[in-house]
């Protein structure tokens, strides 16, 4: 947990009740989309891992779940486009019910060539779902299928999300504000 100087300075987006709301009506749909269907979730490290397990546990349908671990070249705000694979995915995903988990879309350079690579292993569908989704800094045209929250472009942490490997265990969404960071 931050220390209290530092907690203080944090701004909440949204609250863990505001999260598990959004969370719950995205699994809803997920439910309704693929009724009788089996889903294979495949989370992005570290930063979907909480988003992930919540999500999962709140489908209907038969789940299962992979996770796979990217870097991205560049930094926050010149992304050189360029992804290297730490952890491909453990499963086949020839033709299964994909659904690549992500906390959040920005550049969308990422999820881009996450989409390119999962469908040439041909899947039968392949979806995506964001937590959270910073519309307006995206290069590569991607759309997630399922949205948690649109959010304007601030650095945020929590529930996951860090800035250098901290705060992901904050339940709450919150934002670093620019002398933190
Ligand atoms: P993209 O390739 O630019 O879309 O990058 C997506 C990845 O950048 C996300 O999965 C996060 O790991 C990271 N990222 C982007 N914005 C934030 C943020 O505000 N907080 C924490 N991580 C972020």
């Amino acid at each position: 947990m931050p220390t209290p100087a530092v907690a203080s300075q944090l701004k909440v987006l949204f609250t863990r009740e505001q999260i598990a709301n959004r969370v719950t009506a995205m699994a809803d749909e997920i439910s309704r989309d693929f009724a009788g269907e089996s889903i294979l979730f495949v989370g992005v490290l570290k930063g979907a891992s909480i988003f992930l397990g919540d999500l999962a546990r709140q489908v209907s349908v038969d789940a299962t779940f992979d996770f796979i671990s990217v870097a991205s070249y560049g930094n926050r705000t010149s992304s050189s486009g360029e992804v290297r694979m730490n952890k491909d995915v453990d499963s086949s995903l020839a033709g299964r019910n994909v659904i690549i988990v992500e906390d959040i879309l920005d550049t969308g350079l990422t999820m881009g060539f996450l989409r390119k690579l999962f469908l040439a292993h041909s899947p039968r569908v392949l979806k995506i779902a964001a937590l959270l989704d910073k519309a307006c800094r995206r290069i590569e045209p991607v759309k997630a299928d399922y949205v948690g929250f649109v959010i304007p472009d601030e650095f945020v942490v929590g529930y996951g999300m860090d800035y250098g490997e901290r705060y992901r265990n904050l339940p709450d969404i919150c934002v670093l504000p620019p002398e933190l960071q």
